[in-house]
This record gives C-alpha cells, structure tokens and sequence, in this order.
C-alpha cells in the first residue's frame, strides 16, 4: 500500500525538518499558557508563527475546520476550536494540537498545559496519557507488529484507572496529514501491521479520568467526555528504525527523561 511505505531518505529529512518546526511552535505557545488568555490568542500566534517559519498550517481548513491549532480545555478531549470567548483559568488544562506543512511535508503534535497550579488528579492524567505514548515507544520497533503499540497504550492506560478513546486514533504522516495506517490506543483484535524502518507515525494517546464515552458539539468538531471528566492528550510524529524510535516532535531537552526514545 503507497501510503505505509516507508520513506526515502529524501523523505526522511524532509519530515526531520517540517517536525523539528513545529517544536518552536510548541516552544512558543507553552509560554503564553496563563490565566487571562483566550485560546483564540493562542491560534494566532500559532498561525502567524507557523507562517513565519515558511510553513503553512495543516489543520486551517482541513475538512473545513475554521482555525489553525485546535485547543481542548478540561473536558474537552480534542479538537476544540479557539475562541475569543474561551478565557484560560487558573486550574484548567489545555491541549493543543497542531501542525504544519513545510516543503510538502506535515508534522503534527499535541501537548496537554496545566494553566497555573492544576489538581493533583489533573497532573496524574497529564502524565499517564504522556506515560501512556512511551509505554507504546517500547514496541514501536522495526519488525513488531503495529498492534503491540497500540495494546501498550491502552493497557497502561487502564491498569492505572484511566479510560481510553475508542473513536479517535493516530495515523500516519507524510505527504498528507492523515495516512494509513491507523494508530488504535488499545488491545485490538486487527491484524495490524508489520513496522519498517522509514515508516512515519503519528501516535496520540487520548485518555480521560473517568468514563471513556465521549460526544461530538454542534460545532462538529469539538469532542468532550459525557460524564464532564478531564481529557488529556498527547501526540508526536515519530520514525521507525531497526532500533529506538525517532520522536521527531520532541525537543533534546524532552528526550533526555526519556531513554526508550531517540
Ligand atoms: N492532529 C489532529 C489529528 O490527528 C488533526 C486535527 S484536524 C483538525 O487528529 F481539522 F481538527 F484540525
Ligand atoms: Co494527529
């Protein structure tokens, strides 16, 4: 199938590149994150640096979708859209996913915020949804089965407590933003697929502190859990190797915590 082969080397750098962009988008928004601020500010500034960087972003009008980041607050688990209504408060959490393309290439990466100081509960479920993309990173290995990732997700995920989206799932990346194949985050019963070297992935744990049941606004877009519980996710665009994954979406300094990652 065109879509899962893996990449040239050619490639490959160009997907270095466009990932290793959006880090400075990322590096930029996680400063702005404080009480006061509208997560329409924050597409802004998305948008205009993005542009600035020569790429341009991928989300603005994917399907339609009206803004350029999506940013996701408290119960909402993704794909909340920037408002200047939506004023940021001390104890929110924030996810913000976004994305961009550069020279044809797309990354793509989400992170969830504390705004100020945050509930302990709150800071759990950041975590383990982070926890929860580096327990997949273990099987994320040339030659395992694609399957193995996506039940380390899920199972992490419920062995502490935590639920797990059953409708939305990672993708690969490359020429489009979303690709085959689907990345699921739990224990499934397909038959997945055998990793190669060059294969570019995006993998986004979505994860909520209570019932994994979630529903879809009227604005189309925007899915929040159904029983009001905080939502976390967390994304990066990764390259299969014959060894650790390349997480082309984490800083140096993100990596150093993280051994199972290169
Ligand atoms: N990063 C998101 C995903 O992979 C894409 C959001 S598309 C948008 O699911 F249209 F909602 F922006
Ligand atoms: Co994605």
């Amino acid at each position: 199938m065109m879509s899962v082969r893996p990449r040239t080397a050619y490639e490959i750098q160009c997907m270095r590149v466009s990932n290793h962009l959006l880090r400075e988008v990322f590096a930029d928004l996680e400063q702005m994150i404080a009480p006061g601020v509208t997560t329409a500010e924050l597409n802004l500034e998305a948008d205009r640096l993005i542009r600035s960087l020569g790429g341009v972003p991928n989300f603005f009008n994917y399907e339609g979708y009206p803004a350029s980041i999506c940013t996701s607050v408290n119960d909402q688990v993704v794909h909340g859209i920037p408002d200047v209504s939506c004023v940021l408060q001390e104890g929110d959490i924030i996810s913000i996913d976004a994305g961009l393309i550069y020279d044809g290439f797309h990354s793509d990466a989400a992170r969830t915020y504390g705004v100020g100081r945050i509930s302990g509960d709150a800071r759990r479920l950041i975590d383990a949804t982070e926890q929860c993309f580096f327990e997949g990173m273990k099987f994320a290995v040339a030659g395992n089965n694609l399957n193995d990732v996506s039940a380390a997700i899920g199972d992490y995920a419920e062995q502490h407590g935590f639920g797990v989206i059953r409708e939305l799932c990672g993708h690969g990346i490359g020429g489009l933003m979303h690709e085959e194949p689907d990345v699921l985050n739990f224990r499934n019963p397909g038959p997945g697929l055998i990793l190669e070297a060059g294969m570019t992935l995006a993998v986004e744990p979505m994860i909520t502190a209570g019932s994994r049941e979630v529903k879809w606004a009227d604005d189309g877009w925007t899915v929040s859990t159904v029983d009001g519980s905080l939502a976390s996710h967390y994304e990066n665009t990764i390259l299969i190797t014959e060894g650790k994954p390349e997480v082309l979406t984490m800083t140096d300094e993100e990596k150093n915590c993280h051994p199972e990652v290169q």
